[in-house]
């Protein structure tokens, strides 16, 4: 399968990002979100993201212009009829993600290839809900999708070797690293991330050190860009809390059961900086 067209579905923020990503490496994409207005928010991401690219240095803004020139966008999924590659990275919740998979099942052609970017639930389980398991791959892609290096292939237990090939050129082909995982909750970064990050919020909770210590401790002393407690503000607190959530489900180990300071913030919209407050507060 030579890869050309993608189609994106959800344009949040790692939706998003993944479009550009796609972009700027020269493949025609479609990015879908359920309406105008998310699409346009989307957009807007993706050229504030490249804008600041261009500040920095990283990016021509010819290159701005060649990568914008690619992307569509639409709110009807019907659109992603001519796609090689369809990625969902709508929200975490697997029975949409089903559905969402059912519909891509019928709209595109029998040997498009179906990925997923979700971060904890079962590519498996995904896949069943269409007629093509073996074409089916986990595509985690990490947040800021631009800037960040690595993408995890998850693989799911009917994922074929030409799917998890086709996933391993696409990777390249967006300057990404690759590793592959089985089809495990939290695949390997997850599966390391979510305790430590728990941890964290433990230490915070059992009066340790106070949160601008824990994150200076592990910025300073692990070399980390961020400490822990940051990293949950920039991931979305409501995200580390379904990821582990999802991994609890599994594993049923206390490891990943989430700390109590983390449902009450997320119950009480403390979100991180998506929210404008989580651990730190954000202008
Ligand atoms: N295009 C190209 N380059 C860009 C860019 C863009 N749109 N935006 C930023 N950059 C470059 C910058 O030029 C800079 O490059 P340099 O180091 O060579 O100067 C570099 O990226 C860093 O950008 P900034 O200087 O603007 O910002 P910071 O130095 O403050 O870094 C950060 C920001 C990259 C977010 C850094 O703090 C970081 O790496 N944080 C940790 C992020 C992380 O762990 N993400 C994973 C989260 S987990 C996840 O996503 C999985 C999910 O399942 C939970």
């Amino acid at each position: 399968m030579d890869i050309k067209f993608i189609g994106v579905v959800g344009m949040g923020q790692m939706g998003a990002g993944i479009v550009e990503a796609c972009a700027r490496a020269g493949f025609d994409v479609i990015g879908r979100d359920i309406n105008e207005d998310l699409v346009e928010r989307g957009l807007s991401r993706i050229k504030g993201s490249m804008e600041y690219g261009v500040k920095k240095g990283k990016l021509a803004q010819a290159d701005l212009e060649a990568a914008l020139a690619h992307i569509k966008t639409t709110t009807t999924l019907a659109d992603f009829k001519d796609c090689d590659l369809v990625i969902e990275a709508a929200v975490e919740n697997m029975q949409l993600k089903k559905t969402i998979f059912t519909e891509l099942d019928a709209i595109t052609r029998p040997d498009a290839l179906l990925a997923s970017n979700t971060s904890s639930l079962s590519i498996t389980e995904i896949a069943s809900a269409t007629e093509r398991p073996d074409q089916v791959v986990g595509l985690h892609f990490f947040n800021p999708v631009p800037v960040m290096p690595l993408v995890e292939i998850v693989r799911g237990l009917l994922t074929s070797e030409e799917t998890l090939e086709a996933a391993r050129v696409l990777g390249a082909k967006l300057n990404k690293q690759i590793v592959i995982a089985k089809d495990n909750p939290g695949f390997i970064v997850n599966l390391l991330l979510v305790p430590y990050l728990y941890d964290a919020i433990r230490a915070l909770e059992n009066g340790v050190a106070t949160k601008e210590d824990i994150d200076t401790g592990i910025k300073l002393g692990l070399n980390h860009p961020m400490g822990p407690l940051t990293l949950m503000d920039f991931v979305g607190l409501d995200t580390c809390l379904f990821i582990g959530d999802a991994m609890y489900q599994e594993f049923k180990d206390s490891r990943f059961a989430a700390p109590p300071l983390l449902r009450r913030m997320v119950t009480a919209g403390l979100l991180g900086r998506k929210s404008g407050k989580g651990f730190y507060s954000y202008g």
